[in-house]
């Protein structure tokens, strides 16, 4: 997993909960990298897990909460660190729709050791978008945090379903519906 995933987490958890919190979990996760990350780094999905497990038991909030917060405030990094991927887009829908093909394929040029998702469309109309989400890590709630974020920017909204077709969430189903638009 990519440093900045773990630098901005740690920032977002500086952010939200203090310092001490960032100290205590660091220590608590028994981290093979000590918790000295670097952006450019890569490092162990595992520390991602024990940092998220030990500021759940912390904040009394699940993981998948957590990993929701964490995507909304990430979105506002991917909008400053790569303006250019997004702005080829006018609609969400289109964004959304375009992750496997063009925006995961770019990012894979810029990390080829990214852990990234994989989303099979299977239905698209104008207001209609539904793909399956796969992924070991499964990191729905990330996904699910980084849609809404995308419908936010367009000024526009949606309804999105999620159904996990594995009892594990490494395959789920998203089903999103646009709602309105200015
Ligand atoms: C400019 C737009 C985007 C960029 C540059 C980008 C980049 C990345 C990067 C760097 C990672 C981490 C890879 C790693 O740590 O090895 C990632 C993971 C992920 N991305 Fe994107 N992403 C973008 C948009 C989106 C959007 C709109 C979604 C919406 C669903 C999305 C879904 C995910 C998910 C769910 C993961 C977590 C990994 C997993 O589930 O296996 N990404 N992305």
């Amino acid at each position: 997993m990519k440093g900045i995933i773990f630098t901005e987490f740690l920032e977002l958890v500086e952010q939200k909960f203090g310092y001490d919190v960032v100290d205590k979990i660091i220590e608590q996760s028994d981290l093979p990298s000590q918790g000295a990350y670097t952006t450019v780094g890569t490092y162990d999905f595992t520390e991602m897990i024990a940092l998220l497990s030990n500021l759940s038991k912390h904040s009394g909030l699940s993981i998948d909460e957590l990993l929701y917060t964490y995507a909304e405030h990430f979105f506002g990094v991917l909008i400053s660190n790569y303006p250019d991927m997004i702005s080829k887009y006018n609609d969400p829908m289109e964004l959304l729709a375009s992750i496997e093909n063009h925006i995961h394929v770019e990012v894979r040029k810029l990390y080829p050791d990214a852990e990234l998702p994989t989303f099979e469309i299977l239905e698209k109309t104008d207001t209609k978008l539904i793909m399956i989400y796969r992924s070991s890590r499964a990191m729905h709630s990330f996904g699910l945090g980084l849609m809404h974020k995308t419908f936010e920017h367009f000024n526009s909204e949606a309804e999105i379903h999620l159904e996990k077709l594995k009892p594990d969430a490494t395959e789920v189903k998203f089903s999103i519906m646009k709602t309105n638009e200015q």
